[in-house]
């Protein structure tokens, strides 16, 4: 699996033990000019995000890098975001002029409409070329994103075979190939890698939740606690349900995220000796189900202008929801 640590130079901690990153600046000028090396030879660029972390999975510096070529905001892994807030971010970026789609690159929904929308986020620059009396030419596309965003999935799903494998360097490339794509434009088959932007320490904990920074790569205990604490905060509902946290009447959950942890460890059976909970498994166990949307299909980054979306979620679900407290 491509692994953010691999693209990174070091990866470091913040002094709450919460996952960063340090890229020093020679690799990142070598990333961005291989990128840049790259977008000269397409007319759209399509930049993968993970629908549950659009803001930790983008990388700012983009835009900066893109220019004034169109640009289109895949959404993917949607089947794992909420559905509300996915909605809503498309919404967001529209608003902002920005192009943007929603789809699950893993079971092919949305893609589609992506096909079309570059189709047509292209066929300005065509057609101006084709007005300048140049050959016609198919559009041509590309497709950006972090390690572990979908990249090659979405390629693979467009092409209708197995051809990306990306490389985990930022920007590395390989000999260009070009795959022709049903329904109008050409596409490089192999993805650019971008980097995650670590200046909030929030980005490094949505990325370490959602898999993209792998677990051996880092200390997950700090990690799964404020996991566990957001859950408890926004979802409680679906914890008690997901783990049988049968509750007395009036109860709630264990306000301490490591009395809360020590609870689904034993609901789970995952005991030591004297009937120690083992943490490890415990923390294994609640980042796979996690990640895979078993305790219920959560966007942690939300969209500028609809702070509240989250609390709507919550309280559609039966949970009840408090202030948004995303750490
Ligand atoms: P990358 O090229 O950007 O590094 O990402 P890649 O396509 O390798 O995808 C990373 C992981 O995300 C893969 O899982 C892939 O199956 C999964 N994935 C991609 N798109 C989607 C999506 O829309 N929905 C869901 N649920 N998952 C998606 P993996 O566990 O690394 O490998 P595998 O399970 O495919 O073997």
């Amino acid at each position: 699996m491509a692994d953010i640590k691999e693209a990174a130079d070091a990866l470091s901690v913040t002094s709450e033990g919460l996952p960063t990153i340090v890229w020093y600046p020679g690799h990142m000028a070598k990333a961005k000019r291989l990128i840049s090396d790259n977008l000269k030879l397409v007319d759209v660029v399509i930049e993968l995000v993970d629908a549950r972390i659009p803001v930790a999975s983008a990388n700012p510096m983009l835009k900066e890098l893109i220019g004034r070529k169109p640009r289109l905001i895949v959404l993917n892994k949607m089947d794992l975001a909420s559905p509300a807030i996915t909605k809503a971010w498309v919404s967001y970026y529209r608003s902002q002029d920005i192009a943007a789609v929603a789809v699950d690159a893993a079971q092919g929904r949305g893609i589609k409409e992506l096909v079309k929308l570059t189709a047509k986020l292209a066929a300005g620059k065509t057609n101006r070329l084709e007005n300048k009396g140049a050959k016609a030419r198919a559009p041509r596309a590309m497709v950006l994103g972090i390690p572990n965003v979908g990249k090659s999935s979405l390629i693979n799903r467009l092409a209708g075979k197995v051809k990306a494998k990306a490389e985990n360097r930022p920007g590395v490339t390989r000999a260009k190939q070009w795959i022709h794509i049903e329904g109008g434009f050409d596409l490089l088959d192999m993805p650019g890698i971008l980097w995650p932007k670590f200046d909030d320490p929030m980005v490094g904990l949505h990325l370490s939740y959602t898999g993209a920074i792998s677990d051996e790569a880092i200390d997950t205990e700090p990690v799964v606690l404020r996991l566990i604490g957001w859950l408890r905060e926004n979802f409680s509902r679906d914890l008690i349900n997901r783990y049988k946290l049968e509750l007395g009447g009036g109860e709630s959950l264990p306000e301490d995220n490591v009395e809360l942890l020590e609870l689904i460890g034993r609901k789970r059976g995952h005991l030591e000796k004297g009937g120690i909970v083992n943490h490890d498994k415990t923390k294994k166990l609640l980042l796979k189900e996690f990640r895979a949307g078993l305790i219920g299909k959560y966007t942690l980054d939300l969209p500028p202008d609809k702070p509240e979306v989250q609390e709507t979620e919550a309280e559609n679900n039966g949970t009840g929801s408090k202030e948004d407290s995303r750490d």
